[in-house]
């Protein structure tokens, strides 16, 4: 679905990611795990459209999307989840889930959204900053999926990462696969991440060190890629 070749980006002088190259499949969920400052935010940006000072290939179901603006990538089926959730804190949930335009074909109508995630329906009517951080999540989540992703490209919010919260996420990305929407989406808790992801996508400084079955991501690998960043630690 997802085909990435030899992606390099940059800020200013400085190389942030140096030729990375992966594949996500229809239906996978894809976890992209690394240490801070790996590039595993930048390359989101770049695959969304947000980050211009790139090089490299990006195609989605065979289309040359690299040269693209992000409102165009939206339009094909890209679905973007900020680290900040991007949500309106002063609106209600549901202001936050018809204010976004509807345009494809897979745009999820508000009953569906309230099907899967009960949890909105109940407080469609309170402010956004209101929810916990998880119910942010979902509602971030919800928002790109109205607006008709079948591809969500989810960043691991900043704050609030705590053991409960990551938990809710792999409830969410669960749901959000059962419906046929494919993922990629960067996690900190790694062991709690393989749970829920059919592969792991690692990167260290700007190039992908490792990649393969979430299953086959064993505790010597993940200790020698991401040290001591792992959910027993954090
Ligand atoms: N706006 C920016 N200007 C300059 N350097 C940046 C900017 N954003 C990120 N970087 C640098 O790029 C590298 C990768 O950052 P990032 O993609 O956020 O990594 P990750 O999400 O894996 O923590 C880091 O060294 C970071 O300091
Ligand atoms: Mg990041």
């Amino acid at each position: 679905m997802l085909s990435v070749r030899d992606v390099s980006a940059h800020y200013g002088e400085a190389t942030v990611l140096q030729g990375v190259s992966l594949e996500v499949g229809a239906g996978e969920v894809v976890t992209l795990v690394g240490r801070n400052g790996a590039g595993k935010t930048t390359l989101l940006r770049c695959l969304m459209g947000l980050h211009r000072s790139m090089t490299g290939a990006i195609r989605l179901d065979g289309r040359d999307i690299a040269k693209l603006a992000p409102h165009k990538r939206c339009r094909l089926g890209l679905g973007y989840v900020p680290d900040d959730r991007g949500i309106y804190a002063k609106l209600t949930v549901e202001e936050n889930l018809t204010l976004p335009p509807q345009t494809g074909p897979d745009a999820w109508s508000l009953s569906k959204v309230y099907e899967t995630f009960p949890v909105l329906k109940e407080r469609r009517r309170q402010a956004g900053t209101h929810l916990s951080g998880g119910e942010q999540q979902m509602l971030s989540v919800a928002r790109v999926l109205r607006m008709g992703a079948r591809l969500l490209l989810a960043d691991e919010p900043t704050e609030g990462l705590s053991p409960i919260l990551v938990q809710q996420i792999g409830d969410i990305i669960r749901k959000v696969k059962e419906h046929g929407v494919t993922v990629l989406l960067i996690e900190q808790f790694v062991e709690r991440a393989l749970g829920f992801a059919d592969r792991a996508v690692v990167l260290r400084h700007g190039l992908v060190g490792w990649e393969g079955a979430a299953a086959d991501a064993g505790e010597e690998l993940l200790a020698e890629y991401l040290g001591g960043e792992t959910a027993s630690t954090l």
